[in-house]
């Protein structure tokens, strides 16, 4: 049986292909994906293997969201059924099937459908994963640079969601200000217009927030770390500034921060569980509540991938691009109704 999928590797664009369905080895599950949603990741990979520009040229179906429903359960996979609503992260999902460990498939809640749902995994993970290194509790003064990034808006939500004191967003454009005071932002910060460091102190009495979620990097993380309290916690989670930045040693000794890095693409099988796990008490029930929703720029059909990679490339979206996938007809149905 064959399946739609977008493949990379043939040149500038993500071209439209039937390929073969995959099939769940033990520990698997085959989900029928309804809905994908885009990464920051998505052109650079595209253009990486391009190799009419020099590239390596090696093909494969590109994206990292999906959502759906459970079609087949290999042999030990836990407690997955068939028909059970899903989503989750995993390389290849601009596809009609993916094929997921199922360690690392999150239950989709009730009531949300796959188009939202999609542009939700790679967010909770991230945000969630960088509030735990955090040590992140209730109560607590949050940073969130490049708050406006398509997971940047989700860690906005779900800091408040999980009791922070207060959430300080930053964006460039003063256009971002209305929309993340409605995601719950307390105070936004427009970098440009605004001393970054300045703005953080007068909003937290000079004390400093005690957790910075960095998704921007370059100089704004150095301006991030006298902007944190005492004994505080820095994460870079995003490098969209660029991934070098002169910090002053001194901001990080006397205020006896600790900075971490993390990065969910990079993270080992024997985390994941504990990610996934995380999620679950917390955060599923506060997305189920519509305390945390997706943000979405726009929806178009796989079968426009041309229009995907242009609203991505105009640097223009403001969340995530979600790619419908509905239910096509595989090469072989047509082939057997042309006979
Ligand atoms: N660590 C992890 O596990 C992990 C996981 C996923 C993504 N990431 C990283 O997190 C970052 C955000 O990813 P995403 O997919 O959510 O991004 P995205 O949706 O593409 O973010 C776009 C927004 O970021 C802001 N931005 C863009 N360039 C910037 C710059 N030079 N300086 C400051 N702000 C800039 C802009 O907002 P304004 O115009 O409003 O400022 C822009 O609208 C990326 O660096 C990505 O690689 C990390």
């Amino acid at each position: 049986m064959t399946m739609r999928a977008l493949i990379a590797g043939r040149g500038p664009e993500w071209v439209l292909d039937e390929v073969d369905v995959p099939t769940p080895g033990p520990g698997e599950v085959l989900v029928r994906n309804h809905a994908a949603a885009t990464n920051n990741a998505d052109l650079p990979m595209l253009a990486e293997a391009d190799s009419t520009t020099g590239g390596h040229g090696r093909e494969f179906i590109a994206g990292f969201e999906y959502a759906g429903e459970i079609v087949a359960v290999g042999e030990h996979a836990g407690r997955w059924a068939v028909g059970d609503a899903v989503m989750g992260s995993v390389p290849a999902s601009f596809a009609e099937y993916v094929v997921v460990d199922h360690r690392f498939v999150l239950p989709r809640p009730e009531g949300l459908s796959s188009e939202s749902a999609c542009a939700l995994p790679t967010g909770l993970l991230t945000e969630h994963g960088a509030l735990t290194v955090a040590g992140f509790t209730a109560g607590q003064d949050v940073l969130i640079t490049g708050a406006t990034s398509g997971i940047g808006v989700i860690g906005v939500q779900m800091a408040k969601a999980l009791g922070a004191s207060s959430v300080i967003a930053t964006t460039r454009r003063s256009a971002g200000r209305g929309r993340l005071l409605g995601l719950g932002a307390d105070t936004v910060v427009v970098t440009g217009e605004e001393d970054l460091t300045d703005a953080v102190l007068d909003a937290t009495n000079g004390r400093g927030v005690d957790v910075v979620l960095d998704h921007v990097a370059g100089q704004t993380f150095a301006e991030c770390l006298p902007a944190t309290a005492e004994d505080g916690h820095v994460v870079n989670i995003g490098r969209l500034a660029g991934a070098a930045s002169t910090i002053d040693l001194d901001a990080l000794s006397y205020r006896h921060l600790t900075v971490h890095g993390v990065s969910f693409g990079f993270t080992r099988d024997t985390e994941m569980s504990g990610i996934i796990a995380g999620l679950l008490p917390d955060v599923l029930p506060a997305v189920a509540r519509g305390e945390i929703r997706p943000v979405i720029d726009r929806t178009l059909d796989i079968t426009d991938p041309a229009h995907v990679a242009d609203r991505l490339r105009s640097g223009e979206a403001v969340g995530k691009i979600v790619l419908t996938i509905a239910q096509g007809e595989s090469r072989e149905k047509k082939e057997k109704k042309n006979d």
